[in-house]
């Protein structure tokens, strides 16, 4: 499995330029192509939704051309597709399903559309019942009322009024109304229930209005396309940033940003014409301080330092209002999200997902048919060992970024990330300061872990010995009697290892073995251990989460190569290997253990040797790290030296 993990935060702030709409990018797709007349569309979103989108305009004939920097242009069609007949895969695009199969069933031809099988559990027969009144001729080619589908050439009818049902997904209101023009008569559309996330039906009016269609609106139950209604180009169009791609930042300066510290989005506002804008609204509810421009906001965490939680009907933000269930986890009391029964029906069961999710950070949740409430946890949020599940939904992934100011944080298959926000994770890492890491490799007994514990100490930051992990891994496969060379069992049992490391301490199962994994044995068996490929992934992560503010002394063989690739001070800390042999012979006549030194010279060479000849994550020094050589040393110019360039670097 693909993860990320994302390093525990200390804070947030500056500037991001937003990608374009998704929803936006693909009604301009659509109406360009069936527009009379060509159209640039500028800032286009690049991502997995429109690539499917413009993959189906081509199907179709379409002419679009690539102007680099996310510009197209679009020969429009003026509603009279090319290819007639065609099978167009649509991914998991629901924009592109929708509305494709409205424009495709009014503009005629022998068409089959599919999608992924998640597309395939998604509802459509609102759509299709509606379309079928105006005389389309559309099929379910496996499970009634979902697709995939069959469209088929029909004589559309001037019916004069068609009915939708607009409580399940606005998107079957939207791809009627940008189908009607099609029609070529005067068509009223009437919503039966209440319609949800209106705000969306709001874009498709401004998008038409954009290419020339007018549509009347009486209320959110009515809406009217004139006879005569034709799409024309508007020459060229921008797409504005995404505002839902907005929330994570915004969220982001909300939670971290501290009062002095501010994210700033730039590319939505005051201006935008897309209802998750009011996102900001609702963390100014929150307590967060918000400025708004026509097309930038910025935002910042309260005074009080303290978000607190809310109550909010969600029916106008239903993307972005994800982003609030994981804001929520760093409020103060619960937040109430209602009128959300829509996600139940998207990518994924949101609702469930995000109930699932939450609860592995320690949180309290309820949910409902239509409604989630999240009580954070008293303390700090847990660490979920096997990471957080993204179920294929783009929004699942980014919203549980936001929980990294809690916790280091392993995020699965982040990838799906781009349907919507290919380099989210990229921009993420911009505009977030992670806790500080000192990362101090060396051979064994170089003093490097003195050193390492000393500069936590007077640091006062965290301070993990990873050594002790690969020997309590070793001590661990010898009382289970798994041999140390037999991988995968080792590494199960690196990845299942009960330990609790106290200030003197450090139990297995209960068990104090502080001196027991200190053993000659023991030093062998983590040495052999720790050239398993699939025993240093076990630990990988388990190190990581070490990484809690305010920072961390991380001291082993990879921290600066491997588990903190971006840790701020790297040093490679070393001594001749006479000189290691003597400490590590006066330590052990010190503990009351007969020793002599060439024995343990012998075995410091062997180990060296196997520590820095192994093929995965080999002892040698960074290419950026700094050399110690703490031959001629004592530990207090070691540790001296070692505080002067974390000074440098923080
Ligand atoms: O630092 P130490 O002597 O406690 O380490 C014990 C063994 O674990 C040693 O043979 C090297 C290995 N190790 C490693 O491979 N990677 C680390 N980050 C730390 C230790």
């Amino acid at each position: 499995m693909e993860f990320i993990d994302l390093p525990m935060l200390l804070s947030a702030r500056g500037s991001v330029r937003l990608p374009g709409s998704k929803s936006i990018s693909n009604r301009v797709l659509l109406l360009a192509a069936l527009a009379e007349g060509e159209t640039e569309i500028r800032d286009l979103l690049e991502s997995d939704d429109t690539a499917r989108m413009l993959e189906a305009l081509e199907t179709l004939g379409v002419s679009v051309q690539s102007l680099g920097e996310n510009a197209y242009r679009v020969r429009g069609t003026g509603g009279v597709f090319p290819v007639k007949d065609a099978d167009l895969f649509l991914g998991n695009a629901g924009t592109a399903f929708r509305s494709l199969t409205a424009a495709l069933a009014l503009a005629g031809g022998d068409y089959r559309l599919f999608g992924v099988e998640r597309m395939h559990e998604r509802p459509i027969g609102d759509l299709v019942d509606a379309l079928r009144e105006l005389g389309a001729d559309i099929a379910y080619l496996d499970k009634q009322g979902f697709p995939p589908l069959k469209i088929r050439p029909a004589t559309i009818r001037a019916s004069g009024l068609v009915k939708v049902r607009g409580d399940v997904s606005s998107q079957f209101l939207t791809g009627l109304l940008m189908a009607l023009p099609l029609t070529g008569v005067e068509t009223s559309v009437e919503v039966v229930g209440e319609l949800i996330s209106k705000p969306y039906v709001e874009i498709t009016l401004a998008v038409m209005a954009r290419f020339g269609v007018n549509v009347v609106r009486e209320g959110w139950q009515r809406f009217t396309v004139s006879s005569g209604a034709s799409y024309r180009s508007p020459g060229v169009i921008y797409v504005e940033g995404d505002a839902s791609s907005a929330s994570y930042f915004l969220a982001l300066g909300a939670i971290g940003g501290g009062p002095q510290q501010t994210i700033r989005v730039e590319g939505v506002g005051s201006d935008s014409i897309q209802g998750d804008v009011r996102f900001a609204d609702a963390l100014s509810q929150m307590g967060a301080h918000i400025e708004m421009g026509p097309n930038w906001i910025a935002v910042s965490s309260p005074l009080s330092g303290k978000l607190h939680g809310i109550e909010l009907d969600c029916n106008h933000i239903p993307d972005a209002a994800m982003t609030l269930a994981t804001t929520a986890l760093f409020a103060e009391g619960p937040t109430t999200l209602t009128n959300i029964a829509s996600w139940r029906v998207k990518e994924t069961d949101r609702i469930a997902a995000m109930a699932t999710e939450l609860r592995k950070l320690g949180a309290e949740v309820e949910e409902g048919a239509d409604f989630i409430r999240v009580t954070p946890p008293r303390a700090a949020l847990r660490t979920p060992n096997n990471g957080i599940d993204t179920y294929d939904d783009h929004r699942i992934a980014m919203c549980f970024s936001l929980a990294a100011f809690g916790t280091s944080l392993r995020i699965n298959d982040p990838s799906c990330v781009g349907k919507t926000f290919p380099d989210y994770f990229e921009r993420f890492s911009t505009v977030t300061q992670p806790v500080p890491v000192i990362a101090i490799d060396g051979p064994s007994a170089s003093g490097k872990g003195t050193v390492a514990a000393r500069v936590a100490a007077a640091l006062g930051w965290h301070y993990l010995d990873s050594g002790a992990l690969y020997r309590l891994t070793a001590l661990a496969a010898r009382r289970a009697d798994v041999p140390w060379n037999d991988e995968l069992r080792v590494a199960a049992i690196a990845a299942g290892l009960d330990v609790v490391f106290g200030e003197n301490s450090i139990l297995l199962s209960g068990e104090e073995v502080g001196e027991a994994i200190r053993q000659e044995e023991i030093s062998s068996g983590a040495s052999q251990v720790a050239s398993l490929p699939a025993v240093r992934a076990a630990l990988l992560f388990r190190q990581r989460v070490f990484r809690l503010a305010p920072g961390l002394v991380a001291d082993g063989r990879d921290m600066a190569s491997v588990v903190f690739p971006d840790a701020a001070t790297k040093v490679f800390l070393t001594a001749s290997v006479e000189v290691r042999a003597e400490r590590r012979y006066k330590q052990l006549i010190e503990k009351g253990i007969t020793a002599s030194i060439l024995p343990l010279l012998l075995d410091l060479r062997e180990r060296d040797e196997r520590d820095s000849q192994r093929s995965v994550a080999p002892l040698q020094q960074n290419e950026d790290a700094e050399l110690l050589d703490t031959t001629d040393l004592s530990i207090e110019q070691a540790v001296t030296q070692v505080l002067v360039w974390s000074k440098k670097a923080l």
